[in-house]
């Protein structure tokens, strides 16, 4: 595998693991750890042997922004002809499943980068927050939107107005984040919810994902419609044929991934 200078990439079993490792900066997102976190995820996406992602960061802070130090002396020009940021989005575009696993930190760029994954697991520390408009802007990278579809409007706009955060237990009762675990727990469940997903049928998986973020970007009767085609759809795959034998035959599944 090759090697990184921003993260640490591991495979356990089915599940790539990919840790945010700029301790010094509190894992800040600049372009080469964006850089990096995509090109493994192209080669997650593309490897049969993953079937499920998850990102994390230290105790301390899963991602305390974009790294200000970096942006701060961007002119307009500049930040528009390179496209700053819109890289980033690309983790949202992703097909397989990817689950942030978040402790500590996760502000600004950080709090986006964790909600551009499918679900968030966060630890007891975890803190999520907009803080941007301390610095004189507003979040760049989906904070407006995702966190407003995550939380509605009132504490969404509460957060980015105000750049207060959030405790975990805050941000379960609001629906930001899937579950809240101990501290020293969190990346072993993540890995092992990972792994459970990893044990599915993948392209079950994928049409799912698919279907649950098509709801975001349409109608209800339309996503409905969506809904029913790629359900209909998956009676023509193998996988339904076995995971129902299964039940019947009462025994584990043996899914072929066709
Ligand atoms: N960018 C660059 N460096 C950062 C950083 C960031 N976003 N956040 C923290 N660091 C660095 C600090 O500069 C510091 O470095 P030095 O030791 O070299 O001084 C180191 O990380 C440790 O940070 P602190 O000493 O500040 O640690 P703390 O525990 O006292 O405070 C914190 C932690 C509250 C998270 C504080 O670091 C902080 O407020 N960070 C900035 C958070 C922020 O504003 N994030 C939004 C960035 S803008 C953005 O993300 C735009 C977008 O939408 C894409």
């Amino acid at each position: 595998m090759a090697s990184y200078e921003t993260i640490i990439v591991e495979t356990r079993g089915k599940v790539g693991l990919i840790t945010l490792n700029r301790p010094k900066a509190l894992n800040a997102l600049n372009s080469q750890l964006v850089g990096e976190v995509n090109a493994v995820l192209d080669g997650f996406d593309k490897d049969p042997a993953i079937g499920c992602v998850v990102i994390t960061g230290s105790e301390k802070a899963f991602a305390a922004g974009a790294d200000i130090l970096e942006m701060k002396d961007k002119t307009y020009p500049e930040s528009y002809l390179e496209d700053f940021i819109t890289a980033w989005d690309r983790v949202a575009q992703r097909r397989k499943p990817i689950i942030a696993a978040v402790a500590g930190f996760a502000l600004g760029g950080g709090c986006e980068l964790a909600m551009m994954c499918d679900f968030i697991l966060a630890a007891d520390t975890a803190k999520f927050g907009q803080p941007e408009i301390k610095l004189g802007v507003m979040p760049g990278a989906g904070g407006t939107q995702r966190l407003t579809r995550f939380v509605g409007k009132s504490k969404a706009m509460e957060m980015c107005l105000t750049g207060r955060m959030m405790d975990a237990a805050e941000a379960e009762r609001v629906g930001l984040v899937s579950r809240v675990v101990p501290a020293a727990d969190l990346v072993e469940e993540a890995v092992k919810v990972a792994s459970q997903i990893a044990d599915m049928s993948m392209p079950t998986v994928m049409m799912t994902k698919e279907s649950v973020n098509r709801s975001y970007e349409t109608t209800l009767a339309e996503g409905i419609r969506f809904e029913r085609r790629v359900f209909h759809a998956m009676f023509a795959m193998a996988d339904q044929k076995e995971g129902m034998a299964a039940f019947a035959e009462k025994r584990k599944p043996g899914f072929k991934n066709r």
